[in-house]
């Protein structure tokens, strides 16, 4: 017979079903993992030119970090994640630094940030640095020496090709379409830049500048920030005999353009100089093109870094296509078994070099983005790695209509419009899947209430913030206790609560099911069940022959509807039930 249960008729059905308990091929066995901050903590990644303005520039700074330091510290969160904030001409915003040891004007002084550090910690949050040494920007001093002479030192921070030997061979750019070489006149000799013309990359062969990147990251934990998320590493460690790829290769990046074995040398050098000396963690982007690679990378015995995170999650869902379910638990999956005993990575759906979490994987309909970014968010608080939130995804912020390429800053968008007009491709097909998936969607103000501009700038933003801002803004979600935000809060204080879902070992049920997707975690005698129905129609699971439920930890609907062994799930329904012993 078919009953609804609520929470409370819930507990008492669960405490009384009587289920074979199952073997223990579920067993934890992941207990040889060390235990550690940066493992259990849950991560925000904040913008800073997006997250809060209070000098009326129209920009966001670190007085509005300051300001909002109470709502950074409401969500639950341990760590905090800021995009750069130094010095820049800003060709891509902020990814290209001028000097590494100076504020960008922008957000403060450097009182400005030490304040802001020192607020983080008296809350109990970390803080995580972004690490751009694979480039520079053309601007900095070293890039401006190097250009004056071959035989300036500096010249040898980056990787040239004498004009004399002819032109360079071909490298694809990541942002450039005219490709990865570029001519200085006054040197004679082209620079390498993986991402845009004034990104020159730095020249890691060159022990002098290794010992400059050490010297700024000891500078910065000095100063006492936690951690370093190191951006393009992989690219760090490239083959300088500048080999030709093979045709139809050119954009296969990692494996022509990056991960070299030096890359290990470098890591195992850095480690020593400033890892091992400070109470800190690093995190790599990228993690290579195989297992082997990412877990050479963060294998605590090898004395590298801590963490990666990959690029395959994120890569389901580039065009309005979007992905499948079976494709996202297969990605999940063999990532989580490949890291089940050793190592450790982030996990995450969306931050700012992607659209917007609800627009890619979730449901942005009036009727079910509340609970679809839910599920979402419960999803990503429930798996074995570090989770990762981007600024905004816990209200569920989305993607805002850029139909012109004139609506872009955004140097990789510019780049790709200028390949897509170069090669002739239907310009309308282009613009759509642009303003579908570009990065700029995932940048927009935060909406912090109704009023204008969403609260975050009493002056004009930056960029145009997103015109459903009094449906979506924190002021209003943070009076319903069942909004998006308050399930964040909610489901950041399950995790923490229950180190299972941190530590616990993970197994997928019923892979091939078309619209839920099931798992459990497990640690010593601890083990809980997630359920989750990625889809906007109502779908059931059998569910016979798991150990008897206990508590349900979260429940994004007022009730569960279960029949006998099947559980029913409402549209996008999340739940997190505890099994019984
Ligand atoms: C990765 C960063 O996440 C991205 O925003 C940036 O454009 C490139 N690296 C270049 O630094």
């Amino acid at each position: 017979m078919k009953q609804l249960w609520t929470l409370a008729a819930l507990l008492l059905l669960l405490g009384s079903c009587n289920q074979q308990k199952t073997n223990n091929e579920t067993k934890d066995d992941t207990a040889a993992l060390e235990k550690t901050w940066w493992k259990e903590g849950i991560l925000y990644q904040i913008y800073p030119q997006s997250f809060k303005d209070t000098d009326g520039d129209g920009f966001g700074d670190f007085q509005g970090v300051i300001e909002k330091m109470d709502y950074i510290d409401s969500l639950g969160i341990d760590l905090v994640w800021m995009n750069p904030f130094f010095e820049s001409p800003l060709v891509d915003n902020g990814y290209d630094v001028a000097n590494y040891r100076a504020i960008l004007p922008r957000y403060g002084t450097m009182a400005d940030f030490d304040a802001m550090l020192a607020g983080f910690h008296a809350h109990g949050i970390k803080f995580v640095l972004d690490v751009v040494v694979n480039h520079s920007s053309n601007q900095h001093e070293w890039f401006k020496q190097a250009c004056t002479s071959r035989d300036n030192p500096y010249y040898h921070y980056y990787h040239w090709w004498p004009a004399e030997k002819g032109e360079p061979p071909y490298r694809y750019s990541l942002f450039d379409p005219e490709g990865g070489w570029d001519y200085v006149e006054s040197v004679n000799a082209y620079y390498l830049h993986t991402f845009a013309e004034e990104q020159p990359d730095l020249n890691w062969e060159n022990p002098k500048l290794r010992q400059e990147v050490y010297d700024i990251m000891k500078f910065w934990a000095e100063k006492g920030v936690d951690g370093f998320r190191m951006d393009a590493f992989q690219f760090a460690s490239k083959d300088t005999t500048w080999p030709k790829f093979p045709e139809g290769h050119e954009k296969d990046f990692i494996k022509w353009y990056g991960m070299r074995p030096q890359l290990h040398e470098y890591l195992k050098e850095m480690n020593e100089e400033v890892l091992s000396k400070y109470p800190v963690f690093a995190v790599a982007e990228g993690a290579g093109s195989t297992f082997q690679d990412a877990h050479d990378l963060v294998d605590a015995d090898r004395k590298e870094l801590q963490m990666a995170y990959h690029f395959e999650s994120v890569d389901l869902s580039r065009t309005p296509e979007g992905y499948t379910l079976s494709e996202f638990k297969e990605v999940f999956s063999r990532w989580d078994s490949a890291f089940a005993k050793k190592g450790w990575i982030a996990i995450f759906l969306s931050n700012h070099d992607n659209a917007r979490l609800i627009d890619r994987f979730g449901n942005t309909s009036a009727a079910f983005r509340t609970p679809s970014t839910q599920m979402l968010n419960t999803f990503l608080l429930s798996m074995r790695g570090t989770p990762y939130t981007y600024y905004g995804d816990e209200i569920g912020m989305t993607n805002i209509d850029m139909p012109n390429i004139e609506d872009y800053v955004d140097v990789d968008a510019k780049g790709k419009y200028r390949a897509a007009v170069a090669s002739g491709a239907d310009l309308d097909a282009f613009m759509k899947v642009l303003n579908y998936s570009s990065r700029e969607n995932g940048r927009t103000p935060m909406q912090w209430g109704g009023t204008a501009n969403a609260g975050f700038t009493t002056e004009t933003p930056w960029k145009r913030v997103n015109e459903n801002y009094k449906e979506i803004n924190v002021a209003l979600q943070d009076q319903d206790p069942n909004s998006i935000l308050n399930h964040f809060r909610k489901m950041t204080q399950v995790r923490k609560a229950n180190p299972v879902l941190v530590y616990g070992d993970y197994k997928v049920l019923q892979k091939e099911h078309p619209s839920i997707y099931a798992y459990t975690r497990t640690l010593g005698d601890e083990k809980v069940l997630v359920l989750l129905n990625f889809s906007s129609e109502k779908a059931a699971i059998g569910l016979s022959g798991l150990e008897k439920f206990g508590n349900m930890l979260i429940n994004n609907y007022p009730e569960l509807e279960i029949e006998d062994f099947e559980v029913r799930l409402m549209p996008y329904q999340a739940v997190i039930l505890k099994m019984e012993p």
